[in-house]
């Protein structure tokens, strides 16, 4: 049975290494740049935390290095990634403090490199047109979703968010142009690492945490900062609670054939130029 490692990638709010032990921190160094990480075990399960937006939360969505992260992350081995994210909620059954199992994304960032081929001289060679449905690892988050019933964590078993630029929130057009898109939740930070997780060969789930109602909902006041930071702190308990009682679950099961198989993906997505 393959040995897995699971990347956790904090999000805002979530971003704290106290749920590893053995805690090491290290620089990973890449060719998109470095990562800083920290690495540790979850009940004797090799695990590696990265804050998302840096140790002191200073980087914008928008300048986030998503490639040296996911990058760092395939270097140290890892399998497996459970990002958390805060999001916006665009449905009313959707609570702020709800936590949602994604299973879909809409994009729309606009400065963003979505690929590590590109074209550029650290890039892959070729170019990677990686399918991206499903978008997420179905298998992980069906061990997501059942290690949550099992704990009687409620969670939504799916939801699509919309990834925008930001760091500005939306306008209240925009917000009600997404719910007519059917879209669930609203973020900043889920593309383009969950792309970039699928080019790396890499099993990516994601645990989002609804903060607020964004700014579509006449009787309450548009999101703000404050809002989501309150939300995230009041309900960051049951997220953490979910992540500890997964890492064991995930490395319970044979994931040899889920990892060989998406490597088969990846291979077959790249246009190599011609000779
Ligand atoms: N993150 C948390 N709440 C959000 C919102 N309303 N829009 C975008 N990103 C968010």
């Amino acid at each position: 049975m393959a040995k897995v490692k699971i990347g956790i990638i904090g999000g805002t709010g979530l971003d704290c290494p106290d749920i590893l032990e053995n805690r090491k921190e290290k620089i990973v160094s890449t060719p998109f740049g470095s990562s800083e990480i920290v690495e540790g075990s979850i009940s004797g399960v090799e695990c590696v935390l990265l804050a998302r937006h840096g140790k002191s939360h200073a980087l914008s969505p928008s300048n986030v290095n998503y490639r040296a992260n996911v990058h760092a992350l395939k270097l140290l081995d890892v399998t497996h990634i459970i990002a958390t994210t805060a999001t916006g909620s665009l449905k009313n059954e959707i609570k702020p403090g709800d936590i949602v199992i994604l299973d879909d994304f809409i994009d729309r960032t606009k400065s963003r490199v979505c690929t590590f081929y590109d074209g550029s001289e650290i890039s892959g060679v070729g170019v990677c047109h990686i399918p991206m449905s499903p978008a997420f690892d179905e298998r992980t988050r069906q061990v997501i979703i059942e290690t949550a019933k099992e704990h009687g964590i409620e969670v939504h078993q799916k939801g699509t968010a919309v990834s925008i630029e930001g760091p500005r929130f939306s306008t209240k057009a925009e917000s009600h142009l997404f719910r007519s898109w059917n879209c669930d939740l609203v973020n900043m930070t889920l593309v383009p690492e969950v792309i970039l997780a699928k080019e790396a060969g890499l099993l990516y789930a994601s645990i989002a945490m609804a903060t607020d109602y964004d700014s579509w909902r006449e009787c309450e006041t548009a999101v703000c900062v404050e809002e989501v930071m309150a939300t995230f702190k009041k309900n960051v308990a049951k997220v953490t609670q979910l992540i500890l009682a997964v890492v064991p679950q995930i490395a319970k099961l044979d994931w040899s054939e889920t990892i060989a198989d998406l490597k088969k993906l990846v291979n077959g997505s790249i246009m190599l130029p011609n000779q």
